[in-house]
């Protein structure tokens, strides 16, 4: 009897596991996800070095602690997906480079999408489909670009006035989320994951 009822409810519990329905919008939330963030990381290493060309040291610093960040969320996102039994695709991330004031502009617009349309939806898909892990990424990657829509919005204000040199030499990263600060003025924890500040990466 004891047996018997081992094996129902052993047998119960397959059946609850493999009928869980598949986060099916997540993962694909997620690949495009992997694709926007490495994509903006490889992108704004580009804007760095095409701003140093310029000049715009200081901007170009900026954009060397964005690349950063936006590969901490790929990674992310990447072991979010890798939980799910999935793998990404392989692709090639394509941009161009053009003058520092018009990747500013391009950064603008991309941060400005991933704000309103990106991850709003993607954040209403984690939720409704229950995928937390996926949820707190796409949550920190939400937050972040948040901080970096400000500092590109200073950043082409200040070079537009001729203030470049004005604007912060450092930047620190957190390296779990990504989190992005003025070095001048970190938190003594992530405001976003509570990591820390001396595991931070300054630039
Ligand atoms: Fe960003
Ligand atoms: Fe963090």
């Amino acid at each position: 009897m004891k047996n018997l009822l081992f094996f129902a409810l052993a047998g119960m519990i397959a059946f609850t596991s493999c009928n869980q329905p598949k986060p099916v919008k997540t993962i694909a939330d997620l690949k495009d996800g992997i694709t926007g963030e490495t994509t903006a990381s490889a992108k704004y290493a580009a804007f760095s070095q095409k701003a140093i060309e310029e000049g715009y040291d200081t901007i170009a610093k900026f954009f060397d602690a964005a690349s950063k960040a936006e590969a901490i969320h790929a990674e992310n996102h990447t072991k979010a997906l890798e939980e799910m039994g999935e793998k990404m695709d392989a692709f090639t991330p394509e941009f161009e480079v053009k003058t520092t004031a018009e990747n500013l502009r391009e950064a603008i617009n991309g941060e400005t999408y991933e704000i309103q349309k990106m991850y709003p939806q993607f954040l209403a898909d984690a939720k409704e489909e229950k995928a937390e892990k996926a949820e707190k990424s796409f949550s920190w990657a939400f937050d972040t670009e948040k901080k970096h829509l400000q500092f590109y919005q200073k950043a082409i204000e200040a070079l537009e006035g001729g203030n470049e040199s004005k604007l912060s030499f450092s930047y620190a990263v957190c390296p779990v989320c990504g989190n992005t600060y003025d070095a001048n003025n970190v938190d003594e924890k992530c405001a976003f994951c509570q990591t820390g500040k001396d595991k931070f990466i300054f630039n």
